[in-house]
């Protein structure tokens, strides 16, 4: 089975976790289009949604899917994203796309965050995908020298802005043994906005979609 096909029937489950007139988070990638495409399936079956990208604002109007500002809004019920990687504790990497920032704190603003993957996402230990950090522009060699210091290897995304008009270094070769500590130690470093590690605030749900099933943890 291909990937894509995996993502998409990721996607369909995650559908389960929806009411009817909810205003729900909606994140960014591949794996959310195909969840996007299966929300507009049902006309008018959600109120609306709080997006975490231009990308995603885009898809969500071409189905005509109300967006709608996370100010206007209290704690939203749902919020459903994929991930870059995933371990059995839920913690994520997530940022491939470059949206981490914007899905951060709809994740933060959110009562449950159900995450769907396919099973190649999987791993024991976080840190094969490059973490993503969304740095303002001018503390990117700031930023990059002290990523060295904690053991990284920063790269710049080339061609690459943020919807928030910053910039991503991709960190390689990073032991990521302890997430939630690692993640605080980026947040901290003066420049980054936000880190790909998703270990403070974790997926409550993983949706992994294999060749033969698809299993909820
Ligand atoms: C975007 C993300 C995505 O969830 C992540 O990159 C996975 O993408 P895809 O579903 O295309 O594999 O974090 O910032």
């Amino acid at each position: 089975m291909s990937q894509d096909q995996k993502k998409r029937n990721a996607a369909k489950v995650a559908i389960d976790y929806i009411k009817n007139n909810a205003i729900i988070g909606v994140g960014t990638g591949s794996t959310i289009n195909f969840f996007i495409e299966e929300l507009a399936k049902n006309k008018g079956f959600i109120d609306g949604a709080v997006s975490s990208s231009v990308a995603t604002d885009k898809l969500l109007k071409e189905y005509n899917i109300p967006i709608i500002e996370l100010n206007s809004v209290d704690e939203l019920p749902v919020y459903v994203d994929g991930a870059d990687e995933a371990t059995k504790n839920k913690h994520l990497v997530k940022g491939g796309g470059g949206a981490l920032t914007r899905e951060k704190i709809i994740a933060a603003a959110s009562k449950k965050f159900v995450c769907i993957i396919d099973d190649t996402k999987l791993v024991p230990i976080l840190g094969k995908f490059p973490l993503p950090v969304e740095v303002i522009p001018m503390a990117q060699s700031y930023v990059a020298r002290e990523i060295i210091k904690l053991g990284g290897q920063p790269e710049l995304r080339r061609d690459f802005i943020t919807d928030n008009g910053n910039i991503i270094l991709d960190i390689h070769n990073m032991k990521i043994e302890n997430p939630s500590e690692l993640e605080n130690k980026i947040d901290q470093i003066t420049g980054v906005v936000t880190n790909g590690l998703f270990a403070k605030r974790p997926a409550d749900i993983l949706i992994i979609a294999s060749d033969t099933e698809v299993i909820k943890k």
